[in-house]
C-alpha cells in the first residue's frame, strides 16, 4: 500500500479477526464488540483504509525486523474497506492489550468496578504498540488526509502522529466512558494520556458528561484554558501561540434501517417463532445479549430473575430468561473469574428452579451471526440491559430497531450512555436489586398501549439518530475544527 489514503481509520482490531486452524487454513470472522458493529456500515460508504490488528501473532520473540515476514497477507475480500494489518507479538499483546488496555484503562474508565492495576511493565508495551499504529498511519496517509483514531487502546496515537505528520487532520473517538477526575487521577501515566489525546484536532465522547470530565481534567492536570467546546493547547508554531482542540459529545448508534429491514424478513420471523417454540412457548421470553464482561451487569439480571422465581412472582414455566454471552478477553483474570461466577449462578438457579424439559434459564456462551441475534431480539418480550457502566451499549438500540411492530419492552440501566437518549425505556439503577426486580415486573406486565408508545418513541429517535448521522457529525466537526486552526 502507498501513502495515498485520504481517510484512515485506526482501531485496535480490524473488522475481521483470524481464526487459525490446525490444518493451516484461516477463517475470517467478524470481530467482537460495538466499535466494529458501528464502524462497519459507515466504512462500506467511504473509500478508506482501516488499520488494526487481525488476531494473528508476529513470531516471538518479537522484534521489529520480524514484522511482516511470516504472516500471509490478508485476503482482499474480507472487511468493508481496505485493511492494513498491524502485527503484534504474543508477549507484547499481554502488556498492551490484556495488561494496560484491559486491566488498567478498561476498569478505571468503568467506575473501577474491577480494581485497576498499575504496572510499569504494561505501560511500556502500550507506548510501543501505540507508536507502531501511529507509524503505519503516517506511512499510509496522503498529504492533508483525515485520520480517525478509535478507543482506549490507542490514546497516545494522536500526539505521536501529529509529531510525525503535522499536516494531518486527526480525530479521536472514545467508545467507552471517560471517568471523573476522582478516578482518572489515580493513573500514574495520567499526563501522558491526556497529552496523547490532545494531539487530536477533535476529541469525541458518547455523552456530554464524558466530554466535561475530560475538559475539567485538562485544566486541572495541565493548567490549560478550556470552555465547554474545547481547550487551547500551547503551540509555538502558530501565530496565536495556541492550537484549539475541539471536544464534544457524539452518541454512537446503529444502522437502524438495516436492523429494521432484517427483522421484517420472513426468514427471521420464522426463526424467532422457532426460538420461542424451542423454549416451550412461555408467556414471556426475557433476553440478555452481551460480551461476557463484568461491566455488563449480567449478575444483576440473573439475581433479579432468580429472586422473582423464588418469591413466586414468576411462576415456573411462565417465563424463560435467555442470556447470550459472547466469550471475551479470556486471558484476563477478572474475565475468567466473572465466567466462573456467572456459570455458578446459572447452575444454581437451574438446580433450584429447573423443571424437567423446561429450564427457566438458557445460557449461551457463544458468538452468533447478526441474523440469529435479530431472531432472538424478535423472540424476546423483554430485553434486559443492566450494565454497571457502559459507554453507549448498542445491543439495546439493536433490540429497539428490531421491534418493527412496536411491541416489546426494554429495561435499561441509567449508567449506559444509551439511557441519555432512550428515556422511554424502563430505566433502572443496577445497584438497586429491588428496583431491577420491579422494573422487570413492570416491563412484563405493562399495558400493551403504554409499551407500544414507549417503543415507538424510541424507534423514532433511532431512525433519526443512526450511525450514518453519528459518523457524518463527527467527520463534519473534525473538518470544522481544522478550519478553525
Ligand atoms: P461492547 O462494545 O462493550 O461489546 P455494545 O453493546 O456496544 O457493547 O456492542 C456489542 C455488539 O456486539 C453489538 O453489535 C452486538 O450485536 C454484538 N454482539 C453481542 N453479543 C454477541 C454475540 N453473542 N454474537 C455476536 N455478536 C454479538
Ligand atoms: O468499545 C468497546 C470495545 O472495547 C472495543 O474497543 C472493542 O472492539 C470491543 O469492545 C471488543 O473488545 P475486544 O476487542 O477486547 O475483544
Amino acid at each position: 500500500m502507498t501513502a495515498s489514503h485520504d481517510l484512515l481509520v485506526i482501531a485496535n482490531r480490524l473488522p475481521v479477526s483470524a481464526e487459525e486452524h490446525a490444518d493451516g487454513t484461516t477463517a475470517w470472522n467478524r470481530s467482537p464488540g460495538g466499535l466494529v458493529s458501528a464502524l462497519e456500515p459507515v466504512l462500506r460508504e467511504h473509500d478508506a483504509v482501516w488499520i488494526g490488528w487481525s488476531g494473528r501473532f508476529a513470531p516471538d520473540p518479537y522484534s521489529t525486523e520480524d514484522l511482516g515476514r511470516e504472516l500471509e497477507p490478508l485476503p482482499d475480500d474480507v472487511g468493508p474497506c481496505a485493511l492494513s494489518e498491524v502485527e503484534l507479538g504474543r508477549d507484547e499483546l499481554e502488556g498492551f492489550y490484556e495488561g494496560f488496555s484491559n486491566s488498567t484503562i478498561w476498569p478505571l474508565y468503568h467506575d473501577a468496578i474491577a480494581t485497576p492495576v498499575y504496572h510499569r511493565h504494561h505501560w511500556e508495551p502500550y507506548v510501543a504498540v501505540n507508536r507502531r499504529f501511529a507509524r503505519r498511519a503516517a506511512e499510509l496517509a496522503a498529504e492533508g488526509a483525515t485520520v480517525w483514531v478509535h478507543d482506549y487502546q490507542l490514546q497516545l496515537v494522536p500526539q505521536m502522529l501529529r509529531e510525525m505528520r503535522p499536516d494531518l487532520r486527526i480525530g479521536f473517538f472514545l467508545h467507552i466512558p471517560f471517568p471523573p477526575e476522582e478516578l482518572f487521577l489515580q493513573l500514574p501515566w495520567r499526563k501522558q494520556i491526556i497529552e496523547g489525546l490532545l494531539g487530536s484536532d477533535l476529541v469525541g465522547f458518547h455523552t456530554p458528561g464524558g466530554a466535561a470530565n475530560f475538559l475539567r481534567i485538562t485544566g486541572r492536570l495541565l493548567g490549560l484554558d478550556f470552555d465547554e467546546t474545547g481547550v487551547d493547547v500551547p503551540d509555538s508554531s502558530r501565530a496565536s501561540g495556541v492550537r484549539r482542540v475541539t471536544v464534544g459529545a457524539f452518541p454512537i448508534s446503529i444502522d437502524t434501517r438495516e436492523y429494521d429491514a432484517m427483522a421484517r424478513t420472513a426468514e427471521i420471523h420464522d426463526r424467532a417463532i422457532e426460538i420461542r417454540e424451542k423454549l416451550g412457548n412461555p408467556r414471556w421470553v426475557i433476553l440478555g445479549v452481551d460480551r461476557l464482561d463484568y461491566t455488563k451487569g449480567i449478575d444483576v439480571r440473573l439475581k433479579a430473575f432468580t429472586e422473582l422465581l423464588e418469591g413466586g412472582t414468576i411462576e415456573p414455566g411462565e417465563a424463560v430468561f435467555v442470556q447470550i454471552a459472547t466469550p471475551s478477553r479470556e486471558n484476563v483474570e477478572d474475565y475468567q473469574r466473572l465466567r466462573d461466577e456467572i456459570e455458578l449462578m446459572v447452575g444454581r438457579a437451574l438446580g433450584d428452579h429447573g423443571l424437567i424439559g423446561a429450564p427457566p434459564i438458557q445460557y449461551l456462551h457463544q458468538p452468533f451471526d447478526r441474523e440469529t441475534l435479530v431472531s432472538f431480539y424478535l423472540a424476546a418480550d423483554v430485553m434486559l440491559v443492566t450494565p454497571y457502566r457502559d459507554g453507549m451499549n448498542l445491543v439495546c438500540k439493536e433490540y429497539v430497531a428490531s421491534r418493527t411492530d412496536g411491541t416489546g419492552a426494554l429495561v435499561l440501566s441509567e449508567f449506559a450512555g444509551a439511557a441519555v437518549e432512550l428515556t422511554d425505556a424502563f430505566l433502572v439503577n443496577p445497584y438497586d436489586a429491588e428496583g431491577v426486580k420491579q422494573a422487570l415486573v413492570d416491563a412484563m406486565r405493562d399495558d400493551p398501549a403504554d409499551l407500544s408508545m414507549r417503543m415507538k418513541a424510541m424507534r423514532e429517535h433511532l431512525f433519526e439518530h443512526d450511525v450514518a448521522r453519528w459518523a457524518a457529525s463527527f467527520l463534519d466537526a473534525l473538518e470544522e475544527s481544522e478550519q478553525n486552526r
